[in-house]
C-alpha cells in the first residue's frame, strides 16, 4: 500500500482533465467539465469533473469518486494498481514493501501458468496440438499473439509443477486450474487440451479454457474454468485486450462480436483485429457495458441459428440499451466466421460484414420469416412476443422503428402493433438506474433536506468541521450514519477534505460525497442557509431535551425541591429562547 504522503502527492500532481480526456470527450462548463458518462447509457452529458477538487460525479447514474476511482472503474483496476499507474505518471515513486496483495499473487501465478502452457505447445509433447492448429490454419504468429498453449495429458503435470506446497495448491484451486479429488488432494483440470488464455482488457491473464484435439467420449469439446476471484463468467470477453490495442481512436470504433475462440482468432488472422468473442454464452448486461466502453458500434457475427435465438436477441437488446449501434451479420447457414474465412478468405467475411443489417431490420425480418403466409394465429403469437421484447427497449425512436417495421411486415396498421406492445407492458416495473433523488448538475435536487444541505456546506468548505462538531452530534443525523461517523472522526478542525473522506467510505457514501461536492446550488443568502440547516438539525434534539426538562421540573415541584426547580426553570427559559430563535430562522429560511 502506498503511504498517506505518496497518495497526497499523486493527487496534487495528477492532471485530472488530462486523465479523463483519454477516455471521454470533455466539454468545459463554468469551472467544471462535462462528459457523456461511460458507466451507464448516457444520452446527454451527465458526468461532471471538477478539475480542482479532482472529483467526478455522474448525475445520471450516481457513479462518482476521485481520480483513482475513475481509473479503477474504467480500466477495471484494483486500488493498488490505479495508484501504481498514476504514481508512474506523476513521477511519485512508491516505496516497495511486503509481499503483493492476494490478488496480485493470483495474477502473477496465472501469468506463469500461461507461459508454461505456451511452452508445452512449442515443445515435443505439443506436437499433435501444433499439428491440429496447423490443420485449422492457425499460424505460429497467432499462437504467439493469443498465447495459445497445451495442457499435458497426465493428471498432475501442472499440479506437480506449480503446487509444491499446500499454499500453492490452494492458489491453483482458487484459479480453477486444479480440481479437488473426492479422496482428497487435487488433480489438473485441463488434460490433453489446447489452451486458450482469457485476459482482461489490460491483457492480464484471468483464466483459461481448453479444447479437445479430438473427440473424447464423455468429455465436453470446450472446458472452462468456473468463477474465480479473477474471472466471472459472463463478464469477460475473449480477445478484447487485443482488439483494444488495434482499434486506434477511442470513439466510433467498431467491434465484431463472435461466439467462439477460434472464430475470433481466425478473424484477427484475416485482418479483422477488432473481433472479440463472448465464449459461447448469451451476451450479458455486463459485457454490453464493457463493450460500450470501447466501441460505438457492434457487429454480431453469430451462427445463423444462434443469432435468432431468444437469448441472442436479448443480448442485442442489451447492447442497444447500452447505447451501442448494433448490426447483425448474416452468415451463410452452417457456417461460423472461422469456417467462412477458411473457405473464402477475408473477402468472404468482408462481404458478409458489408451486408450486415441494422438490429431493427434483422429483428423484423427474423419475425416475418416465421409467418411467411401471415397466418393470423401465428402473427398474433409473434406480435405478443414482439410486444414484450419491444417493451424492454430503452430508445423510443427505435421502438417506433420496430413497430413500423412489424406493421409493414405483417400488413397491419401501426396502431394495432402499438396496442399490442402496450398490452404487454408490465405493470410499474422497477427501473434500475438513476436514484430517486438524483440531482441535476447546476441545480439543487428537489428533495434535499437539512441533512443534505448541511453535508453540502461541509463538503463545499462553507462550514468548518469545528463548527459542525460544536453545534451538532452524530445522532442529529439519521440518513447517512456511516458518512457522518467518518466526518466526525476526521482529523483537524478546518475544512473537510472530501478526498480523504472518500478513502474510508463505501460506494454508496462515496457517491453521496461526490454528488454533493459537484452540485452547484445558488443561495440568495448562503450564511443564512447554513445557519438554517444547522438549526433544522439541532431542533429535534433541543425539543426532546426541553420535554425532558419540563418533566424534571414537574417532578422537582412535586417533591418541593425549590432550588432544583429554580435552576431547571432558568435552564428551560434559556432553551425556549434558543428554540424560538432557531425556529424563526428555519421558518424564514423555508419561506425564501
Ligand atoms: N463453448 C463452451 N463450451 C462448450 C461448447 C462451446 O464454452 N461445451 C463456447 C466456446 O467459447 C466456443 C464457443 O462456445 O468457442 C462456440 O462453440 P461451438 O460453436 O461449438 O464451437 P466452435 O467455436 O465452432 O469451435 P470449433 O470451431 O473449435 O469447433
Ligand atoms: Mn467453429
Amino acid at each position: 500500500m502506498a503511504t498517506r504522503e505518496e497518495l497526497d502527492l499523486i493527487r496534487e500532481r495528477v492532471d485530472a482533465v488530462a486523465v479523463l480526456s483519454r477516455y471521454l470527450a470533455l466539454k468545459r462548463s463554468g469551472k467544471n467539465y462535462m462528459a457523456i458518462c461511460p458507466f451507464h447509457p448516457d444520452k446527454r452529458p451527465s458526468m461532471v469533473l471538477d478539475p480542482e477538487k479532482k472529483l467526478f460525479h455522474c448525475f445520471g447514474c450516481g457513479e462518482g469518486g476521485d481520480i483513482f476511482k475513475f481509473l479503477m472503474k474504467i480500466e477495471r483496476l484494483s486500488f493498488q494498481e490505479a495508484v501504481e499507474r498514476l504514481g508512474r505518471e506523476t513521477g511519485v515513486e512508491l516505496a516497495r514493501r511486503g509481499p503483493g496483495s492476494p490478488l496480485a499473487r493470483l495474477y502473477e501465478l496465472n501469468e506463469r501458468v500461461a507461459d508454461y502452457f505456451q511452452k508445452n505447445l512449442q515443445d515435443e509433447p505439443g506436437t499433435a496440438a501444433r499439428r491440429y492448429l496447423l490443420e485449422r490454419g492457425i499460424t505460429a504468429e497467432s499462437c504467439e499473439r493469443f498465447r495459445l498453449g497445451y495442457a499435458l495429458p497426465g493428471w498432475d503435470s501442472l499440479l506437480r509443477r506449480f503446487g509444491r506446497t499446500e499454499e500453492d495448491q490452494r492458489l491453483l484451486s482458487q484459479l480453477g486450474l486444479v480440481v479437488q479429488a473426492r479422496e482428497g488432494g487435487y488433480y489438473d483440470r485441463f488434460r490433453d487440451r489446447l489452451i486458450f488464455p482469457l485476459a482482461d482488457p489490460q491483457g492480464r491473464v484471468i483464466g483459461f479454457a481448453g479444447r479437445l484435439l479430438r473427440e473424447r467420449e464423455g468429455d465436453p469439446k470446450y472446458l472452462n474454468i468456473a468463477n474465480t476471484p479473477l474471472f466471472t463468467k459472463g463478464e469477460a470477453l475473449f480477445a478484447l485486450h487485443l482488439a483494444r490495442q488495434a482499434k486506434g481512436s477511442a470513439t466510433y470504433a467498431e467491434l465484431i462480436l463472435v461466439e467462439g475462440y477460434l472464430d475470433a482468432i481466425s478473424l484477427h488472422q484475416a485482418g479483422f483485429t477488432n473481433a472479440v468473442a463472448t465464449m459461447g454464452t448469451a451476451l450479458t448486461e455486463q459485457q454490453a457495458q464493457l463493450l460500450r466502453r470501447y466501441a460505438e458500434r457492434v457487429v454480431l457475427a453469430y451462427d445463423r441459428d444462434a443469432a435468432g435465438e431468444a437469448a441472442s436477441l436479448r443480448g442485442m437488446r442489451a447492447l442497444r440499451n447500452a447505447g451501442l449501434e448494433v448490426l447483425v451479420a448474416l452468415l451463410p447457414s452452417e457456417e461460423d466466421p472461422d469456417s467462412l474465412i477458411r473457405e473464402g478468405g477475408a473477402a468472404a467475411f468482408q462481404a458478409v460484414r458489408e451486408q450486415a443489417l441494422p438490429f431493427h431490420k434483422f429483428y423484423v425480418a427474423h419475425l416475418a420469416a416465421q409467418a411467411p403466409d401471415r397466418d393470423p394465429l401465428r402473427v398474433e403469437r409473434l406480435l405478443a412476443e414482439a410486444g414484450s421484447f419491444i417493451e424492454g427497449i430503452a430508445s423510443r425512436p427505435l421502438r417506433h422503428e420496430l413497430i413500423r417495421g412489424l406493421a409493414e411486415a405483417f400488413g397491419l396498421a401501426e396502431e394495432e402493433v402499438e396496442l399490442e406492445v402496450a398490452r404487454q407492458r408490465r405493470p410499474a416495473q422497477a427501473q434500475p438506474g438513476p436514484r430517486a433523488r438524483a440531482a441535476r448538475p447546476g441545480g439543487p435536487a428537489a428533495p434535499w433536506g437539512p441533512e443534505e444541505h448541511l453535508l453540502y456546506f461541509l463538503i463545499q468548505g462553507d462550514l468548518s468541521l469545528d463548527q459542525a462538531r460544536q453545534e451538532l452530534e452524530p445522532r442529529d443525523f439519521t440518513r447517512y450514519p456511516r458518512l457522518i461517523e467518518a466526518i466526525f472522526a476526521q482529523q483537524g478542525d478546518g475544512p473537510l477534505r472530501p478526498e480523504r473522506l472518500l478513502e474510508v467510505l463505501e460506494e454508496a457514501d462515496q457517491r453521496t460525497v461526490t454528488e454533493l461536492a459537484l452540485s452547484q446550488v445558488e443561495f440568495t443568502d448562503r450564511e443564512r442557509a447554513i445557519r438554517d440547516a444547522l438549526a433544522a438539525l439541532r431542533l429535534p434534539r433541543l425539543e426532546r431535551e426541553l420535554r425532558e426538562l419540563k418533566q424534571k421540573l414537574l417532578e422537582a415541584e412535586e417533591h418541593g425541591e425549590r432550588e432544583v426547580a429554580q435552576r431547571l426553570l432558568a435552564e428551560q427559559r434559556e432553551r425556549q429562547g434558543l428554540l424560538r430563535s432557531l425556529r424563526k430562522g428555519v421558518i424564514e429560511g423555508q419561506r425564501r
